[in-house]
């Protein structure tokens, strides 16, 4: 056999076998494609495996946390982390609440009836120490806060005092075992159990609250103690802030008030004139029973009704003879002029209302606006009524002063037109009860 005859059976080989060879071929071929993409797979797989495997067993750490957690806490610990939060709540809203308000009124209420809601208190006082280390009841809730409102308490007096001058807070469970405090007490409100804390500012305590006695069945405990602490604390900032303010009001009111009466000392029949219808005005509104806040702003009034006049020349103003129509138009402005002043001072506002309408007539036939009745405020009816008694009681150039009793008849006569008939009355009998007030 030659090698031609081995290539030939070769070739036939090869072609009767081609079939077989290609058949081969491709399952080598898909062999090799499967364990390429079975490597990739294997490892995708394996990755979520491993990642289950890690999400499980951290979901089983939790739990295992969850339950230790659980276990640690029991009842009254999740009451107190409960407790933490209400109480960090309610100095929260109260520093929020009473920061921005210069009102201390509106403030010392403010404070009181959440205090009462929060402790569940059955009778709450503030007290503050203004300018002194004397202290007054501010506000109160849960009694009477009138029958001790004259209630004066020097430091180290009563248990208010005793908290003043200690700067602690007390803690009482039974006040009747406490026969120091006992004797010490002055403050007929007190319950039998109270926390008693200082009022605290960065320099001084500036009050105390008393928190009396409360409406659950849970005596007042050292953390209540703690929260009442941080109250006075909070209550403390506020009210220096409050009380800075307040003395600011009184530089500017003292300063207004000093140019009124340069201004009445401008005319020595008028010197005291401001002062005198001050005087009246206050003893009328205390008469008629108004508040106090409608006292203030009816003396702050009365104290600047003729502010307005400062823009009058002397020659005008202190004329002996009867004003012409002109110089009478110039002094019938000093209403206006007396509320451009003192309106843009926001503490002087609403008495800046009855300097406005101080000339008004009850008849509508007053000025500068002409309203009649009860459209003219009843402060600035209170004061024309002070002011005519005032101007027909002293000296004028062109005649003198009245007697108390002509110018009683004179009111009375006005209760027709110029004055409010009612204001008269409770005038007179003012004048009646206390005559030295003249
Ligand atoms: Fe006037």
């Amino acid at each position: 056999m030659n090698v031609y005859q081995i290539f030939q059976i070769i070739q036939g080989f090869l072609v009767n076998q081609w079939g077989i060879f290609v058949f081969l071929l491709g399952l080598f071929i898909g062999f090799i494609i499967y364990r390429i993409k079975a490597k990739f797979v294997f490892k995708a797989y394996s990755s979520i495996v491993e990642k289950t495997k890690i999400q499980d067993r951290e979901n089983k750490e939790l739990l295992v946390k969850l339950k230790e957690l659980g276990n640690s806490l029991n009842k009254s610990e999740l009451e107190e982390k409960l407790w933490h939060q209400e109480e960090t709540e309610f100095i929260f809203k109260l520093q929020e609440n009473i920061s921005l308000e210069f009102d201390r009124k509106i403030v010392s209420r403010y404070i009181v009836d959440g205090v009462g809601k929060f402790f569940n208190a059955k009778k709450v006082a503030l007290l503050l120490a203004d300018n002194s280390d004397e202290l007054r009841i501010e506000q109160t809730s849960g009694f009477d806060s009138e029958k001790v409102r004259e209630l004066v308490l020097k430091k180290g007096e009563s248990i208010s005092g005793f908290v003043l001058a200690r700067k602690e807070p007390i803690k009482v469970d039974d006040l009747k075992s406490e026969p120091y405090l006992l004797k010490k007490n002055k403050e007929s409100y007190f319950t039998n159990e109270f926390i008693s804390v200082p009022i605290l500012s960065r320099h001084r305590v500036l009050g105390v609250i008393n928190i009396c006695g409360r409406n659950i069945d849970k005596t007042f405990s050292k953390k209540d103690v703690a929260l009442a602490s941080s109250v006075g604390r909070v209550c403390g900032i506020a009210f220096e802030g409050i009380f800075l303010y307040d003395r600011l009001e009184d530089s500017y009111l003292k300063m207004i008030t000093a140019l009124a009466q340069a201004l009445d000392a401008r005319d020595s029949y008028t010197k005291r004139h401001s002062e005198n219808v001050t005087r009246y005005s206050s003893a009328i509104a205390k008469e008629m029973k108004l508040s106090l806040h409608q006292q203030e702003v009816l003396v702050r009034a009365a104290l600047l009704h003729d502010l307005g006049k400062i823009g009058i020349s002397d020659a005008v103003l202190l004329k002996p003879g009867k004003l012409t129509a002109e110089e009478f138009a110039q002094i019938k402005e000093h209403p206006l002029k007396g509320y451009e002043i003192v309106q843009s001072l926001s503490f002087l506002k609403e008495s800046a209302n009855l300097i406005l309408h101080h000339h008004e007539r009850f008849d509508g036939k007053g000025y500068p606006q002409g309203i009649k009745g009860i459209e003219i405020e009843l402060g600035a009816r209170i004061l024309a009524v002070a002011d005519s008694f005032d101007a027909m009681t002293t000296d004028r150039p062109y005649r003198p002063a009245m007697s108390v009793d002509q110018a009683v008849s004179e009111l009375i006569k006005s209760k027709a037109n110029q004055l409010d008939p009612e204001i008269v009355d409770c005038f007179i009998k003012v004048l009646k009860n206390n005559p030295a007030i003249v």
